[in-house]
Parts: structure tokens; sequence; C-alpha cells
């Protein structure tokens, strides 16, 4: 079974945390992209009513697209509950996102969501975080001086983001640094405290005690993993 597969079906199996009435937090990827799909056909096939809050400009246009209600975070009290895909996910929930350049906004968003439920494939489970190159958004004011404070703290390469050899700027007019740590942020919680403290920094995709449930599809089948307590 390849990757895209197994992508749809956690997509489509988290959309059971969702009812009638809710707010919902929208993620931003390529797995989260069919949880988005689903829950546009229930609105349109099912009457589903809810209203969604994207947590990026591409998330948005494809929510529109399949007639998701959308409102501003500002103009609801709270999420019920945000869908959002991940980079990794280590044993304690904890996990690295940003690889789609989003993070702010996700975490703004999950940080107002009452449960965060996490879809992934397989590939997803880790060990031990950080051989996903750790992404931290940057003011594109001194970059270069942010860039290499976050070098020294963290002992490792750190680049700033680029495709086809244009820096990548995120929906907030900021810079991506990707931290190649490899699989070592064995205490993420007082990483994403310390990289927090870099005037430059302003925010990063370690997501430490906010996911409670993963959504996992494998070759076996899907999995719903709840987070240890
Ligand atoms: C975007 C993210 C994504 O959720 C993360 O990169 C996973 O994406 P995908 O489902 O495409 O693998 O954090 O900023």
């Amino acid at each position: 079974m390849n990757v895209e597969a197994l992508k749809e079906q956690a997509g489509i199996e988290a959309c059971r945390f969702v009812e009638s009435g809710m707010a919902v937090g929208l993620g931003t990827g390529s797995t989260v992209k069919y949880t988005i799909l689903e829950l546009g056909r229930r609105v349109r096939e099912e009457g589903l009513n809810i209203v969604g809050v994207p947590t990026s400009l591409a998330t948005a246009a494809l929510a529109e697209e399949h007639g998701i209600p959308l409102v501003a975070l500002d103009d609801v009290d709270g999420l019920d509950v945000v869908i959002d895909g991940t980079d990794e996910f280590d044993p304690a929930f904890h996990l690295i996102k940003g690889g789609g350049a989003a993070l702010l906004r996700e975490k703004i968003v999950a940080q107002s969501s009452k449960r965060m439920v996490v879809v992934a494939d397989g590939t997803k489970e880790v060990k031990t975080l950080g051989a996903f190159p750790l992404p931290i958004e940057i003011t594109p004011f001194a970059s270069g001086t942010t860039v290499r404070a976050l070098t020294d703290l963290l002992g490792c390469d750190v680049t700033v983001r680029q495709i086809e050899g244009q820096d990548v700027v995120t929906d907030n007019g900021n810079l991506i640094a990707d931290a190649h740590a490899g699989a070592t942020l064995n205490d993420p919680v007082a990483v994403e405290q310390a990289v927090l403290l870099v005037a430059g920094v302003v925010q990063v995709g370690l997501f430490t005690n906010m996911c409670d449930v993963v959504v996992m599809a494998s070759p076996n089948g899907v999995t719903t993993l709840v987070k240890p307590s």
C-alpha cells in the first residue's frame, strides 16, 4: 500500500472526532487534506453543521473550495478540536511540525483547541525527535544573526529554507530556519523553551504536551493512539 493511500485512510478516519455544532481547527498538509475533503463532503451531503478555522492560506482555499464555512479564530470562543498533520511524533506525543511552513498558525490554533488530533502515516512515528529538520519561524530582520544564534544554541547546522533558490516566506511574512539536529531531541520541552528565548525566533515547530490523539495508518490498518497519561 502506498503512503498516499495511508494518508487518505488516516485523514478520513479522524473525521469521527467531528460532530455537528463544533468549531474545528483545520490543519495544513498532504494528510489533513483528506480530512478537509471528507468534512466538506459531510457538510454538503449530510448537513454536517460546523465552522472551520484554517491554519494556513492554502488550507483556507481548500476548505472554501469544498464548502466548509470558515470563521476567524478571534470570532469564536475557542475550538472543540483541531485536526492536523505532523512531521514526527514521539512516544510522549511530542511533535515536530512545520514541514509545510505553517507552524505559527498551527500552534496558535492548537493552543486554542480543547483537543488536538494528529493524522499520520506510520513513517511519522519515531523514538526520538529530530531526524526531520526542526522548523523554526524567524523574522526576516537580522535572519543571519538569528541563524548563528540557533546554530550555537543547538550545536547543529541551521539553514534558511529555500525552494528553487528562493527563501520560503510564511503566510506571516517570516522565514523558516531548519535545524538539522538529527534524532537527538531527548528533551523537546527544554529545547522548545530555549529556542523561544532567541529574540529573532517567532515560533518553533516543537509542539510539546499538545497532542491528545494520533490517528495513524500503516499497512496493518488504522490505529487510534491515545496519549499515554
Ligand atoms: C505544516 C505541517 C504539516 O502538518 C506537516 O508538515 C505534515 O504534513 P504532511 O501531512 O504533508 O506530511 O506541520 O506546517
